[in-house]
């Protein structure tokens, strides 16, 4: 029995002088320190000896055993410490080096833009106003003159939101323009009115070059007495001018909106051949930004104006076609496509 043990005890020294982690210190322990490890066992079969024999072994066993715990607990400790030393070697921060350089934010081409925009009307003196994406048919069609069955609607594919998490009874879309706008500030606020009113809308529509789904306008709208059609040019042509440059010149034609009598669209002469005709302006020499008009008197009633004392226009614009035109972008879907190659150039 005594010689089990001491076979035992040089075995497990063996052992432990190899184990070089702490993951295989634990399978030492249960091996021989273990319910059935060789000293625990020699443990157990002492009744079986003579007494004289139990004496030795009994003793020798215990002893064995706290020798292989001791050399246990402080292999064990080695080990931890030697792994907190690797851990801080391996770790270790040279505050000397030089830091990763951040990629640089910018702004979107579009949000560019719309700033732009918006800060030509504010510095003649309108606000800047944002509302809601989500719309009700009222705001986007009906209190802009376009009741459910006019045929003015086709103007506008639209997208609809589900009725049954729509939560209300009026049916729901996404806004096809920012002219709702118009009635949603007249709401809120009383003549003198100016504002211009920036912001995403959304059409159901096939996508391709100069087609996208979701888009950037800028409506504009003022109210008060007296206000004329030539209120409506000088103010569109100075924000031409403004944007495009100071010897432009700006072309009213007729246009139909249901919201605005009369209607026009507005173009300016191209900026890249001057009127002469190119690739831009399609040989025109003329290029479209805008639709606008005097605000409809049906329109005005809704707003609570008094179409005899009162009167106003408004306009609307789309918002890509600008950096289109300037920068000679070719098609509108890579504005929304995420390819930092196109983005990261304005
Ligand atoms: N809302 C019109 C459109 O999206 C533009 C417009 C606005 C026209 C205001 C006239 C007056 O096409």
């Amino acid at each position: 029995m005594l010689r089990r043990i001491e076979e035992a005890k040089t075995r497990a020294e063996d052992d432990l002088r190899a184990v070089a982690d702490l993951k295989k210190i634990e399978a030492w322990r249960i091996a021989h320190l273990g319910k059935k490890s060789a000293v625990m066992e020699a443990l157990r079969g002492l009744p079986a000896l003579s007494l004289e024999e139990r004496k030795q072994a009994g003793a020798r066993a215990n002893e064995v055993k706290t020798l292989l715990e001791e050399a246990y607990r402080q292999k064990l400790e080695s080990l931890k410490e030697a792994e907190l030393a690797a851990a801080i070697a391996s770790e270790s921060l040279d505050v000397t080096l030089p830091g990763h350089p951040f990629a640089l934010g910018r702004l979107h081409p579009t949000t560019q833009a719309v700033a732009e925009v918006c800060q030509v009307f504010a510095a003649m003196g309108f606000e800047v106003v944002e509302g809601p994406e989500v719309e009700s048919e009222y705001y986007n069609f009906e209190a802009l003159n376009i009741p459910r069955d006019h045929p003015a609607r086709d103007m506008w594919a639209t997208l609809w939101v589900d009725q049954s998490i729509a939560q209300s009874d009026q049916r729901v879309l996404l806004r096809t323009h920012t002219s709702p706008m118009q009635i949603r500030t007249m709401e809120e606020r009383r003549p003198p009115v100016r504002a211009v009113f920036p912001g995403k809308v959304y059409r159901y529509e096939a996508t391709d070059a100069t087609h996208e789904w979701m888009f950037h306008q800028v409506e504009g709208l003022a109210i008060d007495t007296g206000i004329t059609m030539a209120d409506l040019k000088g103010t569109l042509y100075e924000f031409a001018r403004r944007l495009f440059g100071a010897d432009r010149k700006a072309r009213f034609r007729c246009d139909y909106f249901p919201f605005v009598e009369p209607g026009v669209e507005m173009a300016i002469d191209c900026f890249a051949c001057k009127g002469a005709g190119c690739r831009l302006c399609k040989g025109s020499g003329w290029i479209e930004i805008l639709g606008a008009g005097m605000v409809h008197p049906e329109v005005l009633r809704r707003m609570g104006c008094d179409p005899e004392t009162h009167s106003g226009f408004a306009f609307g614009m789309g918002v890509e076609r600008i950096p289109m035109l300037r920068y000679g972008v070719e098609d509108i879907r890579h504005f929304y496509s995420n390819d930092f190659r196109f983005l990261r150039k304005f």
